[in-house]
């Protein structure tokens, strides 16, 4: 109720600047008596995946705290897990504005801010400062002018920096906002990426005496042929997990309806159904040797226990939680 009415005020407002006041405001606000807003105490409902206890099912997905401001304020609305960044090695200010829209009808949203942060030095002094006592993740991405041919080694330095302050990374090959970034999820690029990602992690894993689960995180926009090739290279590799989907490039579903054009990726519900299709089809490909985690389009508990039933052991929301607020966090978390 209280969402309902705080949501028509910021809806008034224009989707970025309405997000950059929400984010404001947790940071403010956590700790404080003012948090009696979003704060709900959740009885914990543990699961393990990628060998991580988590405390409830239910993750923020990236892309909201990117810079990891408000890890506090997400953990006080119960989240067990607070997926933070995409961060890239050097602070980038990402595309021009405007750069997200909303698609009301639907509960959609289509962003193409291109990984604007503040860079991995600054992330990771906010993860020190937190005091969650949940699961953060912590999703790494490259700088938008790093070569792709060069792509890798933004992410071996952002690995490197995050490892001792990760619950688990996960490695963003799937944003449509960054030039050529969807390449690395083909082929010969593909498994250079991971070779080297699994090198580093298990140099890193001796220098640290601790093991850090890497999690790709992928496109809903994948032919069967481009799934099985993907799932082949997990496999081989010997990956922790995979986060499915990213945001969808098809417009499909939204035709006609205010902001469809926009370029950018599309999350929300109109992505409900495909995100959990492809969950489906790792889940028969993998066949559980390695863990997924849902997200798209997860807009109720039903939503939610879609992704589970089609292969699914953890969920993320982001457009969801947009909608619908703290709620739906709750009602997830409690009846997962
Ligand atoms: C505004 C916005 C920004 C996002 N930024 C990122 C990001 O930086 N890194 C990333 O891996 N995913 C990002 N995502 C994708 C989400 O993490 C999620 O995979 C996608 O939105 C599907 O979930 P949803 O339908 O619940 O929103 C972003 C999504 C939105 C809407």
């Amino acid at each position: 109720m209280l969402y309902r009415l705080a949501r028509s005020a910021i809806f008034k407002l224009d989707a970025e600047k309405a997000h950059e006041m929400a984010i404001h405001n947790f940071a403010r606000f956590t700790g404080t008596p003012l948090d009696f807003f979003y704060r709900q105490n959740l009885p914990d409902r543990p699961v393990t995946v990628m060998g991580i206890t988590f405390k409830n099912s239910v993750g923020l997905a990236a892309g909201m705290d990117k810079d990891g401001e408000c890890i506090d304020a997400f953990g006080a609305m119960g989240f067990g897990c607070v997926e933070v960044g995409t961060v890239t090695p050097r602070p980038q200010l990402g595309n021009d504005k405007p750069r997200v829209f909303r698609v009301i009808a639907a509960e959609g949203l289509i962003n193409r801010f291109g990984f604007n942060n503040k860079g991995v030095d600054n992330l990771i002094e906010n993860v020190k400062k937190s005091q969650f006592n949940g699961v953060i993740g912590i999703n790494i991405g490259k700088n938008k002018d790093t070569p792709i041919e060069n792509g890798v080694d933004d992410y071996l330095i952002c690995m490197e920096k995050v490892y001792p302050y990760a619950g688990y990374i996960a490695v963003n090959i799937s944003s449509p906002n960054t030039p050529g970034l969807r390449t690395l999820q083909y082929g010969e690029a593909l498994d250079d990426l991971l070779v080297q990602l699994k090198q580093k992690q298990t140099a890193l894993a001796t220098e640290h005496g601790k093991y850090i689960p890497l999690a790709l995180k992928i496109a809903p926009d994948l032919t069967d042929d481009e799934l099985v090739q993907i799932t082949q290279s997990l496999l081989k590799h010997q990956m922790d997990g995979v986060i499915a989907t990213n945001t969808t490039l098809d417009r499909s579903l939204i035709q006609g309806l205010p902001n469809c054009d926009e370029a950018g990726g599309l999350s929300g519900r109109p992505l409900q159904n495909r995100s959990t299709e492809v969950v489906r089809r790792l889940a028969e490909l993998l066949d559980g040797q390695i863990p997924i985690i849902g997200v798209g389009g997860i807009d109720s508990l039903v939503a939610a226990r879609e992704k589970i039933d089609a292969g699914a052991q953890l969920v993320q929301i982001y457009s969801g939680f947009i909608y619908q607020g703290p709620k739906l966090v709750k009602e997830i978390a409690l009846n997962l």
